[in-house]
C-alpha cells in the first residue's frame, strides 16, 4: 500500500484531532505533529513577557524570534511531546485556561501565522507526517493527499475536555469549558486569515458516539482508499 505522504487533520477545538493523529501516526509509522502546540507556545511566551497579547507588533516580533523546541516525550505523564522554550519545559503550561483564553487572538495575527506556517512546512516537507491543526488542509499543505476534518457536537467536545482536565488532576467546570470552546470556535472560524473550515477535498469524519479505536479504524480505511 502506498500511503499518502502527508495526512492533514483539521477540526474545531477538542474534537479529538490530537488523539486521532497520535494513534494514527503510531499505527503507520509516521511522525505526529500537533501545530496547536506552536500557537499555544507563542501565546504562553507573550503572556510571560508582556503580560497580555493585544500588542500585535510585539507579539508578532516575539513569534519570529522565539525558539520553540518540540521533542519526543522524555516523561510518561500523558504528554505526546516535550515542549520547551529556552530550556524551560512548558508542556503543561501551554494547556492552562489562561493560554486557552488568549490563543485565538494570537493565532489571528498575520505575522504569527506566517512564522508558524513556515515552521510547519519545514517539519512536513520530508513527508511521512500526520499534521494536526485548523488550516493544514487549506493553507499549510493544500497538496496533502489525505485531509480529514474531524467533527463532534460542542457538548461532546466539552465533555471530553472536561474528562481530560480532571484526569490530570486539574479543577475544571463543564459550563466554563463549553463556553470557552464555543468562543474559540467562533473566533477561529471568523478570522480573515486561514479560518477554521474544511478544505473542499477534505473528508468529514464525525466522531460522535464512536470510540477512539473506531475513529482510528475509519481513518485507516481512508488511508487505504487515498
Ligand atoms: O486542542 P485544542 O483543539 O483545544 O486546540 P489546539 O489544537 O491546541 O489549538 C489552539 C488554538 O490555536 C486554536 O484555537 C487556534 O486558535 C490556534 N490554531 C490555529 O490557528 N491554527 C492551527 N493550525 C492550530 C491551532
Amino acid at each position: 500500500m502506498v500511503k499518502p505522504s502527508i495526512i492533514a487533520i483539521d477540526g474545531p477545538a477538542a474534537s479529538g484531532k490530537s488523539t486521532l493523529g497520535e494513534r494514527l501516526a503510531q499505527r503507520i509509522g509516521y511522525l505526529f505533529f500537533d501545530t496547536g502546540i506552536l500557537y499555544r507556545a507563542v501565546t504562553w511566551a507573550a503572556l510571560q513577557k508582556l503580560g497580555r497579547v493585544d500588542q500585535e507588533d510585539e507579539v508578532s516580533a516575539l513569534s519570529e524570534e522565539v525558539n520553540i523546541d518540540v521533542r519526543p516525550p522524555s516523561i510518561t505523564d500523558g504528554r505526546s511531546a516535550d515542549v520547551c522554550i529556552n530550556g524551560v519545559d512548558i508542556t503543561w503550561d501551554i494547556r492552562s485556561s489562561d493560554v486557552d483564553a488568549n490563543v485565538s487572538q494570537v493565532s489571528a495575527y498575520p505575522r504569527v501565522r506566517q512564522a508558524m506556517t513556515r515552521l510547519q512546512r519545514r517539519i512536513g516537507q520530508r513527508g511521512g507526517v500526520v499534521m494536526v491543526g485548523r488550516d493544514i488542509g487549506t493553507v499549510v499543505f493544500p497538496e496533502a493527499e489525505l485531509k480529514i476534518y474531524l467533527v463532534a457536537t460542542v457538548e461532546e467536545r466539552a465533555r471530553r475536555r472536561y474528562h481530560e482536565l480532571t484526569a490530570r488532576g486539574e479543577i475544571a467546570e463543564y459550563d466554563q469549558i463549553l463556553a470557552s470552546l464555543r468562543w474559540r470556535d467562533a473566533y477561529d472560524s471568523g478570522r480573515k486569515l486561514a479560518p477554521l473550515r474544511p478544505a473542499e477535498d477534505a473528508i468529514i469524519l464525525d466522531s460522535e458516539g464512536l470510540t477512539i479505536e473506531q475513529v482510528v479504524e475509519r481513518a485507516l480505511e481512508l488511508i487505504e482508499k487515498a
